[in-house]
């Protein structure tokens, strides 16, 4: 199978997208780039259908789907029940914008709140919009000018979401002058510690840097409006926050007057064994961010949740585009919460999360698996040079890794850092979520004998995603 991987139809597609795509320029680069190293092309799929815990290529294969729509499908690919709901929006309402819909997403919305102050929304299309937005709240409501955000966050794609995101590089590479009222602060990684801090001090030393050194050399204190951070920084790497930072950054909000905005974008709706993932540091945001699994992996559907004097009560903040809050969005939003109950879909997310870090934790075992990274179904392993030279993370490894899992009928991701990420479905089978680690499993003991030329894929470009 892996001779022939990609298959023909699957590769003769990936074809027809390089005069299409800039991605396809690139995928036809990579190609190249890979021959010339003498190893195998890129190892790329397209889908051809989804369904429950797989999808399947163009070819026929089958794949067991830890990328899960990038941890959007909280209950499988292409739910009947949601897609169902979906389509009866579609026949009665096409689009319009005032629909009951919105009004009773908003109000099972409001039943699962991490704090029963949120109580007013605001809909928006996607995560990157409803960032956007949620940042907008905040400095029109403080009347202030700035906002914190964090090393490696990930919030959109937008040119205000680049700029709030701390992926630095080629990711917001000529907006660097547009950083404006954005400060960035250092986020409590677990790895690769500053000048040999334990992890405390580095947490101390966070906090410290919060309330000290911005407010006192780069902007008042009485001007920042908000810090913006993510529960677990998924796109950046799976760096899963102490809970004594989540817990510093509410209290030192509070002493400031700035408001908390949680991106709960990815690991909101169940993701991490909780609704939230704000509940597991027992910190409640004054602005939420929702998106992804809103959408049932469906239709799009996405949102801000904030306590009613900030959002009740502000002239000067508009946001929502013309598809925000679409009839069928809403029902896919209303039917994914419906399910979510009738399953139990956190506590399941919290039982296989528990299953898997039984099993993930251990990899650490292998020369080249330099942390487990998890909490509940926020799942990833970053990687190193298996000789312990841990100099610099290597994102080789992780790219060989992910290929060899690919070949052999798993789909997870791996884009611009030297991480593995697994985001399966909330209700993923159990017997398919252990299938599917025995086989990263498989993939990573091989790398860690074989090196990384047997399974390797060439670097993708920063911010190209899906691969
Ligand atoms: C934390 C976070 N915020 C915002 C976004 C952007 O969401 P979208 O891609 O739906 O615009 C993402 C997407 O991955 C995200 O992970």
């Amino acid at each position: 199978m892996k001779d022939e991987f990609p298959g023909k139809k699957t590769r003769a597609m990936l074809e027809r997208g390089i005069p299409l795509f800039l991605n396809g320029l690139r995928y036809e680069e990579q190609l190249q780039k890979a021959a010339r190293r003498g190893f195998r092309s890129a190892w790329q799929i397209v889908v051809d259908r989804a369904e429950g815990d797989f999808i399947w290529d163009l070819d026929g294969r089958r794949y067991i789907d830890f990328q899960n729509g990038w941890a959007t499908n909280p209950v499988g690919n292409a739910h009947p029940e949601i897609v169902a709901a979906v389509h009866e929006a579609h026949q009665r309402y096409g689009f319009h914008y005032d629909h009951p819909l919105r009004y009773e997403l908003a109000e099972k919305l409001l039943a699962v709140m991490p704090d029963s102050s949120l109580t007013r929304f605001s809909y928006e299309v996607s995560g990157t919009e409803a960032a956007e937005a949620a940042v907008y709240l905040a400095l029109t409501h403080k009347e202030r000018r700035h906002v914190i955000a964090f090393s490696s966050a990930y919030h959109g794609m937008s040119i205000a979401t680049k700029v709030l995101s701390g992926l630095g590089g080629q990711f917001s590479r000529y907006l660097e002058a547009w950083q404006g009222g954005v400060i960035r602060a250092p986020y409590p990684y677990s790895d690769d510690l500053p000048a040999g801090l334990s992890q405390e001090q580095y947490v101390d030393y966070c906090l410290w840097y919060l309330d000290n050194h911005i407010p006192n050399s780069v902007v008042a204190r009485d001007n920042i409006a908000a810090v913006l951070i993510e529960p677990g920084l998924a796109e950046g790497g799976n760096w899963i926050p102490p809970e004594n930072f989540l817990k510093g950054v509410r209290e030192l909000c509070d002493r400031n007057d700035w408001l908390l905005i949680a991106d709960e974008v990815l690991t909101g709706l169940g993701r991490t064994g909780r609704m939230w993932g704000v509940e597991h540091y027992d910190v409640a945001p004054d602005i939420l961010v929702i998106g992804k699994n809103l959408s049932g992996g469906v239709e799009p559907c996405a949102g801000i949740a904030a306590r009613d004097e900030i959002l009740g009560d502000n002239d000067a903040f508009g946001s929502g585009s013309t598809f925000a809050g679409t009839p069928a969005g809403c029902a896919a939003g209303i039917k994914t919460l419906e399910l979510y109950e009738r399953l139990d879909l956190v506590a399941n997310a919290a039982r296989l999360g528990g299953i898997a870090a039984g099993i993930m934790n251990s990899w650490e075992q292998y020369g080249i698996v330099r942390q487990v990274r998890s909490n509940g179904l926020l799942m990833g392993v970053s990687f190193c040079k298996p000789d312990g030279d841990t100099e610099a993370r290597d994102w080789w490894y992780a790219r060989a890794v992910r290929s060899r899992m690919l070949a052999n009928g798993v789909w997870a991701i791996s884009d611009r850092e030297d991480t593995i990420r697994l985001y399966p479905a909330l209700n993923m089978d159990e017997a398919v979520l252990r299938e599917g680690l025995g086989i990263m499993e498989e993939a990573i003991r091989y790398v860690d004998q074989h090196g990384q030329t047997e399974g390797d894929s060439p670097a993708w470009p920063t911010g190209v995603a899906g691969f």
